[in-house]
């Protein structure tokens, strides 16, 4: 592969998706590194990367000969359906193991073969034939992705004290797969659950997320005090669920910590109550038809305001006309309102 195709599929993997941004173009250059002659010949492992081997669109049914010094492995777009025991024993120090679109199912991933893994950092398995996750799993852990897969059952996670990113939209998960199997991780700040089958939110959630996906599930009612315990969660989606005025306590959404929130594409007729400092607020279309100042600042004064930026409200049956001119007493900040 030469220099300028390596930089386009570089720069066509790393868009941003999300608040989350893939790194995959920050990857580390050795310094003493291997020669690009130390690769799997039906591999490509750049000059200027010698630690990182590319095997994408090969074909392969297999993992290849992997050679000592790779860090970085790419076997992306292949048809590799089954995973050896000793597939990676010559690369212990493995940091990324990227296996998005093959077709692996858990039954033929053999052994403790992620787990021996002792520096692994990122484990993608997207678009593949899985229907559990992948465990036991490497304490070293930081980021891992199973999206798109026919995921039923979590394995554990047991111990993954640094595991920060949990991918996992486009399963077939239902709230009770989930609770309890991700409260251990201490360190989890990025959960994508959405595109599932929750008809719940689930219980035991880890509460140092920062960030949290529940859209395009069947959500209708949020149990009461359900975020109060997440101190840091600044950015939440609900979109596309069935929630509906019932089924959201008061004071759901009075998290101090939140910047966005998101509940466009449910049955809601009235704004749900807001703390101050929310920046963003989509509730496009649902079936708002009252507009409160009171859903965004509890009391009017000089120093109490809301801190909204953007309040998406179209697709509802509210007009211009049907907003309090009191509005932008509270709605001080305010750049954008989006109405029909
Ligand atoms: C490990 O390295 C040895 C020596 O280079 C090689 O023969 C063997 O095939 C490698 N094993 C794997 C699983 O790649
Ligand atoms: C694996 O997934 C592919 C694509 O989703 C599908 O065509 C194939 O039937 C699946 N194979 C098995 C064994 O489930
Ligand atoms: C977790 O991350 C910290 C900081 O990077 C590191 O010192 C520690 O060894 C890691 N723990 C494990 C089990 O890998
Ligand atoms: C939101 O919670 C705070 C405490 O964290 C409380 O003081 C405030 O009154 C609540 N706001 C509303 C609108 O209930």
């Amino acid at each position: 592969m030469n220099q300028s195709t390596f930089t386009l599929l570089l720069a066509l993997i790393g868009g941003a998706s999300g608040y989350y941004y893939e790194d995959y173009e920050f990857f580390p250059q050795s310094i003493y590194g291997y020669s690009s002659f130390n690769c799997a010949p039906e591999c490509s492992c750049p000059l200027n990367y010698p630690t990182a081997m590319y095997c994408d669109n090969l074909k392969l049914k297999s993992v290849p000969m992997v050679p000592v010094g790779i860090k970085y492995l790419y076997l992306r777009n292949n048809q590799i359906d089954h995973i050896d025991e000793k597939a990676f024993e010559n690369v212990t120090d493995l940091q990324w193991l990227i296996l998005d679109n093959n077709l692996l199912e858990n039954s033929k991933i053999k052994g403790k073969v992620f787990s021996k893994l002792k520096q692994l950092k990122k484990l993608h398995i997207n678009y593949n034939n899985l229907t559990e996750s992948v465990s036991p799993l490497p304490k070293s852990l930081q980021d891992l992705q199973l999206t798109h897969n026919k995921i039923t059952k979590l394995g554990s996670f047991d111990g993954l004290v640094n595991l920060t990113v949990v991918q996992l939209q486009y399963n077939q998960l239902k709230e009770d797969a989930i609770s309890a199997a991700l409260k251990g991780l201490k360190s989890l700040e990025y959960l994508d659950l959405s595109f599932n089958q929750l008809s719940k939110l689930p219980s035991g959630l880890p509460t140092s997320l920062l960030t949290l996906y529940l859209d395009n599930n069947k959500i209708s009612n949020i149990p009461d005090e359900y975020f109060k315990g997440f101190k840091g969660l600044q950015y939440l989606r609900l979109s596309h669920n069935e929630l509906a005025d019932g089924g959201i306590p008061g004071n759901s959404f009075n998290v101090s910590s939140l910047l966005e929130l998101d509940l466009s594409y449910n049955k809601l007729k009235s704004i749900p109550t807001v703390n101050e400092n929310l920046e963003n607020y989509y509730l496009e279309v649902n079936e708002l038809e009252k507009f409160e100042v009171k859903s965004f600042c509890k009391i009017l004064g000089p120093l109490t305001y809301s801190k909204i930026k953007h309040l998406r409200l179209d697709g509802n049956r509210l007009t211009h006309t049907s907003l309090p001119p009191d509005m932008y007493e509270c709605l001080r900040v305010a750049n954008e309102i989006t109405v029909n």
